[in-house]
């Protein structure tokens, strides 16, 4: 019974599925996540503590049974191997909005897999939570991710000036969009035609 609850959260897509964070991934996210190229644009600290991965992983648990937070790994459909982590967290049930925060380890990138773990979270948010409003931010200094974010068709709402502080200790400004459950079905039923 238990495990068939677990397995509601595996979610499918073409290039990649996620799933939460499991004991046995502790090792394949410390490799993955120590990565100064991830501590730019998060803040994930660089170097990266090794039991700071158990204790996500451990916290992920605790936050998806409470339905507070849902952090996902993104694993390669190709391989099978873990890919990057994608999370809605900062849920208020009550405005039903969440926002979520990615990244993937540096030789999944520019394979469109990201691009797609986006849209799959997006699709879980709206229809399977019954969400109304994605948050999305990104540091103005990331190209790749403000890209990425246009493209799912967030709208921009402004910068927030220093909101980051990175995991190599520097501040950024953000840029902050939004997505509406409205213009995400819009939309989608605009792309199936
Ligand atoms: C930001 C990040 C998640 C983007 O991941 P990604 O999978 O590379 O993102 P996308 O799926 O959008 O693909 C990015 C690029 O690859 C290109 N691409 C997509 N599919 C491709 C394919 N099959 N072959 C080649 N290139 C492809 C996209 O067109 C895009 O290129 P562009 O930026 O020149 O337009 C990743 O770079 C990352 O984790 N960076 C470090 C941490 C970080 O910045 N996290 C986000 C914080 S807001």
């Amino acid at each position: 019974m238990e495990r068939k609850k677990k397995h509601n959260f595996e979610l499918n897509g073409e290039k990649v599925f996620l799933r939460p964070w499991k004991t046995s991934d502790e090792r394949a996210l410390k490799k993955l996540v120590s990565d100064k190229s991830i501590a730019k644009f998060t803040s994930i600290p660089f170097p990266y503590n090794p039991k700071l991965a158990k204790e996500y992983i451990q916290r992920s648990a605790k936050k998806l049974k409470k339905k507070d937070e849902f952090h996902f790994g993104i694993f390669s459909k190709e391989t099978g191997e873990l890919a990057g982590n994608i999370s809605i967290i900062r849920t208020e049930w009550k405005h039903k909005k969440v926002e979520i925060g990615y990244w993937l380890g540096k030789k999944f990138r520019k394979k469109g897999l990201m691009a797609e773990a986006v849209q799959l979270m997006l699709e879980f948010a709206f229809k399977k939570l019954k969400l109304n409003r994605v948050k999305i931010c990104c540091s103005t200094k990331n190209k790749t991710s403000k890209k990425l974010i246009e493209k799912t068709g967030a709208k921009y709402e402004g910068t927030e000036r220093e909101a980051l502080v990175n995991g190599l200790d520097k501040k950024h400004d953000t840029l902050v969009y939004s997505i509406l459950a409205k213009e995400y079905k819009k939309k989608k039923e605009g792309t199936k035609k």
